[in-house]
């Protein structure tokens, strides 16, 4: 089994200490980084991080403390609501995934684990699939559920903050998360984890509620966001990292639930900044932007207009000659 933990907070690797089972895996103990210690209990280990949960995530917490054991009975109503098959609707978000079976695959907020049983289905032995949550009240049904299925891939359960995952750098070919965004306590902080912890290259897919605008003022839209407050949350593109290539957007689920499928790239994206722009103005995208000098008069922009046009040269080219000269006189040739 391979360890792909790390301290949320340090993002240092770790080391276990405690007792193993048969197998030689942490069943009761601690991890340890640098600076934290986080209990490992009956396998389960916790790394929920800050210690004091936001706001936000303290009312999921809490929901699903007083919720967790009805939410499979009730789940199914949502898709019965539009008329779709659930089956179908979360097959084609997983396909998004691009699943080949010995990737290693993340999910995160897997709740009872309704996608996570079908992402584990796509996998062979080779496979390794990482299932996480916040709340220990609905996780337990997930680790219940496969205890009683057999699947081919490696199956890792962890508690964990989404904003603050626990695992190393670029550790997975793809993550998932599915119905619990729009209450993350910090959901640009979510989108760059799930960014780190993928390998360049990687897939990731993220859903969750939203009434798209055009449907807003429908009678369609009042109602449903009367019934479930999170329809009203915006869809968070804003919170896109800048690593994200090829971004796709749709609505399911009766068209109230976004998802939003994206490569991971590694930093900005590729553009030509530097090659000469045709033209009297002359210069390039970059000379542009940072060759910016302090302004003139109109009447001393007009002659060097009218010097640029006698010239044949484009305002960039005149002007680097005119400063380079009058600098080489000011300064001495040599400064220049
Ligand atoms: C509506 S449920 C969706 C569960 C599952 N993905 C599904 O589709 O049935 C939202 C899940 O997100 C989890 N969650 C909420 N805030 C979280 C956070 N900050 N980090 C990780 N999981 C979180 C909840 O505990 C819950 O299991």
């Amino acid at each position: 089994m391979t360890n792909l933990y790390a301290c949320p907070h340090t993002l240092k690797d770790m080391t276990f200490e405690g007792t193993r089972d048969a197998a030689g895996l942490p069943e009761d103990g601690y991890y340890v980084s640098d600076v934290e210690r986080y209990p490992v209990k009956n396998h389960l280990p916790d790394f929920c991080y800050p210690r004091t949960a936001s706001p936000s995530d303290q009312q999921s917490l809490n929901w699903y403390k007083d919720n967790a054991q009805v939410y499979d009975d009730y789940l199914p109503l949502t898709f019965e609501t539009f008329g779709v098959d659930e089956d179908a609707e979360r097959n084609h978000m997983i396909d998004l995934l691009e699943i080949t079976p010995a990737q290693s695959i993340l999910e995160v907020g897997c709740g009872t684990g309704r996608d996570s049983e079908r992402i584990a289905a796509r996998l062979n032995s080779e496979g390794r699939l990482y299932l996480q949550d916040i709340s220990p009240d609905i996780l337990s049904i997930a680790i219940d559920k496969f205890s009683e299925k057999k699947f081919k891939p490696e199956i890792n359960f962890s508690l964990a903050n989404g904003s603050y995952l626990p695992f190393k750098s670029r550790s997975f070919d793809s993550v998932f998360h599915f119905g619990g965004l729009n209450t993350f306590g910090d959901i640009k902080r979510a989108f760059a984890e799930m960014v780190r912890v993928t390998k360049p290259g990687g897939r990731i897919v993220v859903g969750d509620e939203n009434m798209p605008a055009w449907l807003r003022e429908t009678e369609f839209g009042k109602v449903l966001m009367n019934s479930n407050p999170h329809y009203r949350y915006d869809l968070p593109l804003q919170h896109l990292p800048i690593e994200a290539r090829n971004v796709k957007v749709e609505w399911i689920i009766g068209g109230v639930f976004y998802v939003i499928s994206f490569d991971v790239g590694e930093g900005e994206p590729y553009a030509n900044l530097d090659f000469e722009i045709p033209g009297p103005r002359g210069g390039t995208h970059r000379t542009r932007y940072y060759g910016n000098i302090e302004g003139v008069t109109p009447n001393t922009k007009k002659l060097a207009q009218d010097a640029r046009q006698k010239s044949g040269l484009s305002m960039h080219r005149w002007l680097e000659r005119a400063i380079n000269k009058a600098a080489s006189e000011e300064l001495g040739a040599d400064d220049v």
